[in-house]
């Protein structure tokens, strides 16, 4: 096989960038054939690796040219296959963003008004800087590091404790520690080790890393641990997962902990009282940062006593008791070469700008999201404009505003298009909304693919083989045009004159994983059932809640049919599940009201089995299954508080009293729902037995 060529990327004309990706995509499924289905490797790993970096760096200076078979998309690279799965005991959580000092003063305030606490007492802060590396777990029992996982997608990750072992400061055991201790910290590497690192890559032909964070994310993915060990990555301890013991009561204090034990723990972290201590130390950091041997893009904030912690819990997948608040976005110009627009699952059009390519804050930005027709008309952005582009931690690029004495003779106002650019289908925009719609609903093969897509994607079915790519060629073929196809692909394969093992990019095994896989998935639960439906406001939240709710199928589809004419009992029960407003049950019921989505839902029904979903049972929670209402003023807690308790001991928590309601919490002032709780015969208790009834 020819070597990865060396006509550097920045220099590819774009018919050479096309035929550049032509040819890699052809010799990198020759690899994989010869590694995955032949177990005979044919390259070397770096050689391989080079020739997928080269790919991926054509692939960021020209968008427009990825290929539907591009290797970057494909699912069974050896980067996602390569590592055994590990469950994480207690969930990787993430962070959510402040981004001015009214953010963080809003932090403070919610901790202070969850936890009830008096203005003049004093929420002690540890503020550490924010690494923009990975975040890693590391398991020791009994002081021996026995794993080591990357984060995934926070519930389940990767087993990369090969690698993680060549990591100089990750110690390979602990002193004093206790039994079992699941470390937290960060990945990364250092500014020298990155520029050491492309040099080499550059003498080599291969392709530069485009950022520190990349190149540790490649250093840590890599199959050959001895690769991993040539690369100077470096770890911070922040946190921890599973514990046998804390050797602490404060978040500092187990820092310091574990500093004992032989972690390298962030030397800048500092102990704020308020908030002024914490902005202070904001914008020193961000005045040092330029200084600092690694990339750091905020400072992270965290609740210190680490009683206050657990009572705060998380909402959704971040913590109430930490917020990373970012430096301010790095900035830089460029010129906007076309406006185009996509099509969402949905059939929201969304105006993108293709950019010329320029780098912001280490990374090169070729698009960025226009987000509607009024941000566009309110910028007045043009084809052939200058822009001031913005990047912001992990967010898709904004384009800021024109530099208007760069505007171009003859550039005209933009004219968002009245058509789906993908159906020819008229657009519409209701009043009041500021986003433009594809009409052609299901006739829209745009959209049916994004729905298709979404139906597969992670948090939805997550089947195995079966990404962007296969979707949009089963859908091109006619193989799968709704989600109940993807079941019965197997049987029709079977009687089919081209069967798929003998199309482009399919063998015998391939195939045969991909079936299985698509079995698997027949058992399916209502959760993810319930989000995998693509229904607008039903993400995942939405989802987890309906299917908690109702338990089963059979509940839900009862509840949705005794719902339709928006009154009623069934219908107002759909209202009380907290969280849940009209516009989510409205949505909900326009999509079950659909006839063609009626019938795609009977059919797809027809091919699975699907498994109830459980309220976190909590052993011994006198509450679990229960459903309560809060009335009235709490005295010792906040309501926000006692429903995030009551909702974590397996209960589901109400708006309002009915005869479904087992238990309610009535403070004082507590007024009609009282009177009805009492008509209902419905057992009524005080905060302090609430209290005594949740406590352990
Ligand atoms: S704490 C429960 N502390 O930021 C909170 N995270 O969005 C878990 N990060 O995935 C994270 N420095 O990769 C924490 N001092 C720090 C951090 C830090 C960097 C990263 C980490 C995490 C992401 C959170």
């Amino acid at each position: 096989m020819s070597k990865p060529d060396t006509l550097p990327v920045a220099r590819l004309t774009e018919a050479e960038a096309a035929g550049e990706l032509a040819r890699l995509a052809g010799e990198i499924a020759a690899h994989d054939q010869a590694y995955y289905q032949l177990d005979a490797p044919t390259i070397a790993d770096a050689e391989y690796d080079a020739l997928r970096q080269r790919n991926e760096a054509i692939e960021a200076r020209f968008p427009a040219l990825k290929r539907p078979d591009s290797p970057s998309e494909r699912i069974g690279a050896p980067v996602a296959e390569g590592f055994a799965k590990v469950r994480h005991g207690r969930p990787m959580l993430s962070l959510g963003n402040a981004f001015e000092a009214a953010d963080v003063a809003d932090f403070l305030a919610r901790v202070r008004r969850f936890l009830k606490l008096a203005e003049e007492e004093i929420i002690d802060i540890v503020a550490e800087p924010k690494i923009d590396g990975l975040s890693a777990a590391l398991r020791y029992e009994d002081g021996k590091l026995t794993l080591g996982a990357t984060r995934g997608d926070g519930e389940e990750g990767e087993d990369i404790t090969a690698n993680l072992r060549t990591i100089a400061e990750i110690p390979g055991s602990l002193d004093g520690a206790p039994a079992v201790f699941e470390v937290r910290g960060e990945v990364f590497m250092p500014h020298a080790a990155f520029r050491a690192l492309n040099a080499q890559q550059a003498e080599a032909g291969r392709q530069a890393y485009a950022n520190p964070r990349n190149a540790a994310a490649g250093s840590l993915r890599q199959l050959d641990a001895t690769i991993t060990a040539g690369r100077q990555l470096s770890f911070r301890a922040y946190a921890w997962g599973e514990t046998s013991e804390l050797p602490a009561t404060t978040h500092f204090g187990v820092l310091a902990a574990l500093r004992q034990w032989g972690f390298r723990v962030q030397e800048e972290t500092r102990l704020c009282r308020d908030l002024d201590e914490m902005l202070a130390f904001h914008a020193e950091m961000e005045a040092a940062r330029s200084r600092m041997p690694y990339d750091i893009d905020g400072i992270v904030y965290k609740v210190d006593r680490l009683d206050w912690q657990q009572r705060l819990g998380a909402a959704g997948r971040s913590p109430r008791w930490a917020v990373a608040h970012k430096f301010a976005a790095e900035k830089a110009r460029t010129r906007v070469k076309a406006i185009e627009i996509q099509v969402g699952r949905t059939g929201k059009l969304t105006p993108v700008a293709r950019l010329e390519p320029v780098t912001v804050g280490g990374v090169v930005v070729t698009n960025a999201t226009l987000h509607n027709q009024d941000y566009i008309a309110d910028k007045d952005i043009r084809i052939g404009d200058t822009v001031l582009v913005q990047r912001a931690g992990d967010v898709i690029p904004q384009v800021l505003a024109v530099v208007p004495d760069q505007r171009p003779p003859g550039a005209r106002p933009f004219v968002f298009p009245e058509t789906c650019p993908e159906c020819g289908s008229r657009a519409g925009r209701e009043e009041g909304e500021v986003d433009w719609r594809c009409g052609g609903g299901l006739v829209c093969q745009a959209q049916a693919v994004e729905r298709l897509r979404h139906f597969v994607s992670r948090d939805a079915f997550d089947i195995e083989g079966l990404g962007e790519r296969q979707i949009r060629a089963f859908f091109e073929d006619g193989l799968v045009r709704q989600p109940a196809d993807i079941f019965t692909l197997r049987e029709r394969d079977a009687e089919a004159e081209a069967p798929l093992r003998e199309k482009d990019g399919w063998g015998e095994t391939s195939v045969a994983n991909l079936f299985a896989a698509i079995e698997q998935r027949r058992r399916i639960g209502l959760d993810r059932l319930i989000l995998a439906l693509g229904i607008r406001h039903v993400g995942q939240g939405n989802a987890r809640l309906l299917a908690r709710t109702y338990g089963t199928l059979k509940n839900f589809l009862a509840a949705i049919e005794q719902s339709a004419p928006r009154e009623g009992e069934a219908w107002q029960e759909l209202l009380d599940i907290d969280g849940i407003g009209e516009a989510v049950a409205g949505a909900l019921l326009d999509f079950f009201g659909e006839a063609h989505n009626a019938q795609a839902w009977r059919d797809l029904l027809a091919q699975l089995d699907v498994q109830p979903v459980a309220m976190p049972s909590v052993a011994g929670s006198a509450v679990a299954g229960k459903t309560l209402v809060f009335t009235g003023t709490l005295e010792q807690t906040t309501r926000q508080e006692a429903k995030a308790r009551a909702e974590a001991l397996g209960a589901k928590v109400s708006g309002s009293v009915s005869r479904k309601t087992d238990l309610v919490v009535a403070g004082p002032g507590a007024g009609s729902k009282l009177r009805k709780a009492e008509e209902l015969n419905i057992e009524v208790i005080s905060e302090d037995e609430w209290l005594a009834l949740i406590a352990v």
